[in-house]
């Protein structure tokens, strides 16, 4: 009765989020702009009934180490929408991602995104998309850019209310390739959580939010016009801008003090470089990084082939190296389907 299926794609940042005004309830610093991914999705089923004792997560991806962890998450989570709906039923959860854990796609945009619709209509509320979009926010910042459809804007907004992703073009607006390059699946020293919190102790945070709006309008005119080279350069500029800001804020950790954090592998700035060259020679990329190791390279559909044997050949260079890539176009986002 109490049951619905949701899945809900994960989502790469032009414009990157980091920095919170608020972390309660991840109010961010600036606006940002991403794109949904077609390939890489979660896909989630919550089930409440009033003979439950206990929520219950079946994630089938995850470690046990990361299950107990996020099942506290996803009953936290499960907590708001139970307030809204004003109901204590505990529920059931299976949930599954569609791309293995440790890919250097974060799967808790997805995951969020999924759950909160997911809740939602078993529960049956009636809520809007931007409601929605601020709901899933609450359990991941970026899940709530997982809730529109295709290239979205996450409105910063002043407070809870305020704060939610809209649709700036439909996936088939523009036919770009988003090509990830994983290098490395070690878990990540820091986490993106703390990350945020770290971001304003770097004395060129402040500096950076002075050019946030300027470059928010130079990405958003370029998916409007589909301007590929002003778009390239300004993701690329705005990656280089965010991992300026991490390696600048300094971290106690408990193996001591670091002065920043280095999300970089040298594979990474390998492939970095690479891209470089790459357009000198004709081949029209340009990147974005995540907080991780992963390079994802943007091109269109005429440069794919090149770029996957450039790749390739770097790949190659090394027999060791175990890369693994991924390819994803823009998509569509959250969505309620027929529950099995
Ligand atoms: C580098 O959404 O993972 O991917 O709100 O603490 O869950 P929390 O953080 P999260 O941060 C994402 C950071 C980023 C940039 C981006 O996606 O905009």
């Amino acid at each position: 009765m109490f049951k619905a299926t949701a899945v809900a794609p994960a989502n790469l940042a032009f414009v990157k989020y980091w920095g919170k005004i608020d972390p309660r309830i991840n109010l961010p610093c600036n606006n940002s702009i991403s794109v949904n991914l077609s390939e890489a999705f979660t896909t989630t089923t919550v089930e409440f009934d009033p003979s439950y004792q206990n929520d219950e997560v079946v994630s089938v991806n995850a470690t046990e180490k990361a299950s107990t962890k996020f099942s506290a998450r996803v009953s936290a989570h499960l907590n708001r929408i139970r307030s809204i709906a004003n109901v204590s039923f505990k529920a059931r959860v299976t949930t599954e991602n569609s791309f293995p854990s440790g890919v250097g796609i974060a799967s808790s945009a997805s995951g969020f995104a999924a759950l909160t619709l997911a809740a939602i209509g078993a529960l049956g509320l009636e809520l809007s998309n931007n409601q929605i979009s601020a709901i899933a926010r609450l359990g991941s910042g970026s899940a709530c850019r997982s809730i529109p459809d295709g290239f979205v804007e996450w409105i910063a907004g002043k407070d809870n209310d305020t704060s939610y992703a809209i649709t700036l073009a439909p996936p088939n607006h523009w036919r770009i390739n988003i090509v990830s390059v994983v290098v490395s699946q070690i878990t990540k020293k820091t986490s993106s959580t703390d990350g945020h919190s770290l971001a304003p102790m770097s004395p060129f945070f402040e500096k950076r939010l002075d050019t946030i709006e300027k470059r928010l309008e130079l990405v958003r005119n370029s998916i409007r016009d589909k301007d590929f080279q002003q778009f390239g350069r300004e993701l690329e500029k705005e990656a280089i801008s965010m991992h300026a800001i991490a390696m600048t804020s300094p971290i106690e950790t408990i193996d001591g003090w670091i002065s920043g954090c280095y999300y970089w592998l040298p594979d990474t700035l390998e492939l970095m470089l690479a891209a470089q060259n790459w357009r000198t020679n004709g081949l029209n990329t340009f990147f974005t990084l995540d907080a991780g190791p992963t390079v994802h390279f943007i091109c269109q559909d005429d440069d794919l082939t090149n770029l996957l044997s450039n790749i390739d050949i770097l790949k190659n260079k090394y027999p060791l190296r175990e890369w693994r890539i991924m390819i994803n176009q823009p998509s569509l986002g959250a969505r309620l389907i027929p529950t099995k």
